[in-house]
């Protein structure tokens, strides 16, 4: 059994560990083997979480990761991605793809590449939204990306379940969920629910990474923002 610090540090049972100032000890698991808080120098050793199957400390797959590093060198060169994560204060050498990592890793090396480009995170999350429906989903999962519809009106429509088929592929994600209400011939309401926050503007360049991969240019704008008080994310979709 492995646990994981606040971190995102994993740590193998029986890792001695110093509390500063004064406690030392070795981590234990948790009486019911299961959440009940997560280990910080601080707290005592009864503070600890395991990693559990679906626990929110596994985090993200790492391919999400990957998927910002291809990005990255193919647009400003390797140089610029060890740059980013140097500048992120994240010593990995080599994200793997289906390991769990801290959302936290994700956010700071967005943040660390809109800081070395000048550009604001928005704009970089956008960005990263198409090069994954084109590059990294498309080109790794076109037999999954292709039987979610033949349009972008039936894709976006057969959106809510997409992750649904993701999963059996990857068993511990934590997708978003989608739905889509007021459908016309060109346009839809798509409402976005997640745990995770500020991922709005990712759905954006996904939605136009779509609207690419079946050559229909799509407009979208936000109507409703959880950020800004509301129940959950509402995009207004047209095409
Ligand atoms: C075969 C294609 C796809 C794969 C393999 C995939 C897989 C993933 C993975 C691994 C994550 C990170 C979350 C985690 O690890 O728990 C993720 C997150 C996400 N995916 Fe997908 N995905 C795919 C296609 C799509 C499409 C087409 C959309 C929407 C148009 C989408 C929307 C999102 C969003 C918005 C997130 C951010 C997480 C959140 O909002 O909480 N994905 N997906």
């Amino acid at each position: 059994m492995v646990f994981i610090h606040a971190t995102g540090v994993r740590i193998p049972v029986g890792t001695p560990i110093l509390n500063p100032p004064s406690e030392a000890g070795f981590l234990v698991p948790s009486n019911n083997g299961s959440i009940d808080g997560y280990l910080n120098w601080q707290t005592p050793i009864s503070c600890i979480a395991t990693i559990d199957e679906k626990s929110q400390f596994w985090g993200m797959y790492g391919m999400v990761n990957q998927a910002i590093e291809q990005m990255v060198c193919e647009t400003h060169g390797e140089e610029a991605w060890e740059k980013i994560k140097e500048m992120a204060g994240i010593d990995v050498d080599v994200f793997i793809s289906n390991e769990g990592y801290p959302d936290d890793y994700t956010y700071r090396l967005v943040a660390a590449a809109s800081e070395l480009s000048q550009t604001p995170a928005e704009e970089i999350l956008e960005a990263f939204g198409e090069h994954w429906v084109l590059r990294t989903a498309l080109e790794g999962y076109g037999d999954l990306m292709h039987a979610g519809g033949n349009n972008l009106k039936d894709f976006l429509v057969n959106l809510p379940n997409f992750h649904t088929r993701v999963v059996m592929i990857y068993p511990k994600l934590q997708p978003p969920s989608f739905d889509v209400s007021d459908v016309t011939e060109n346009s839809l309401l798509l409402h976005y629910r997640t745990h995770r926050d500020g991922l709005a503007h990712f759905v954006v360049g996904l939605v136009k990474g779509l609207g690419k991969m079946f050559e229909t240019p799509a407009t979208i704008t936000q109507r409703d923002s959880r950020a800004a008080g509301a129940d959950h994310d509402v995009f207004v979709v047209t095409w």
